[in-house]
């Protein structure tokens, strides 16, 4: 990811909603971005540890843009919960995904005051 001085000024607090409000606006929409891993280097023990467990419920804290839940989801995971308190990558990954993925869910909500209940009955 090409960085600007208005990108890198919209991180400088990582706590920061609105930051990352303002991160997601000015990068744009329509594609995802790891931070911490690509999906080829998480899948194996990714898989080693959710596999065998059927009807795997999975939470998403912080998506962001991330291709995680859609690379799972592609594996035949269904209950997934995508939690962001970015609106604006909430919107936008919804946009992407809702229609393809129809089952995936996405939840503008902060994760350190989850008051729902995510898991399905
Ligand atoms: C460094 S990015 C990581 C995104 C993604 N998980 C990845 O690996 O690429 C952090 C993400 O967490 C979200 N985030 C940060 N604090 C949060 C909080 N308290 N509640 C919900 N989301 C939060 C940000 O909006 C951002 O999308």
């Amino acid at each position: 990811m090409a960085t600007t001085p208005a990108l890198h000024d919209a991180l400088l607090d990582f706590t920061s909603r609105e930051n990352w409000d303002k991160f997601f606006a000015l990068r744009g929409d329509g594609d995802s971005f790891e931070w911490y891993a690509e999906w080829p280097q998480i899948k194996a023990p990714l898989l080693s540890l959710l596999l065998g467990e059927e009807g795997t419920e999975i939470l998403v804290p912080g998506c962001g843009s991330s291709s995680l839940s859609e690379q799972l989801y592609d594996l035949g995971f269904r209950r997934i919960t995508n939690v962001d308190f970015s609106r604006v990558i909430v919107a936008d990954m919804l946009r992407r995904h809702a229609r393809v993925r129809p089952q995936m869910r996405w939840r503008v909500m902060d994760m350190t005051n989850m008051q729902v209940r995510l898991l399905r009955p």
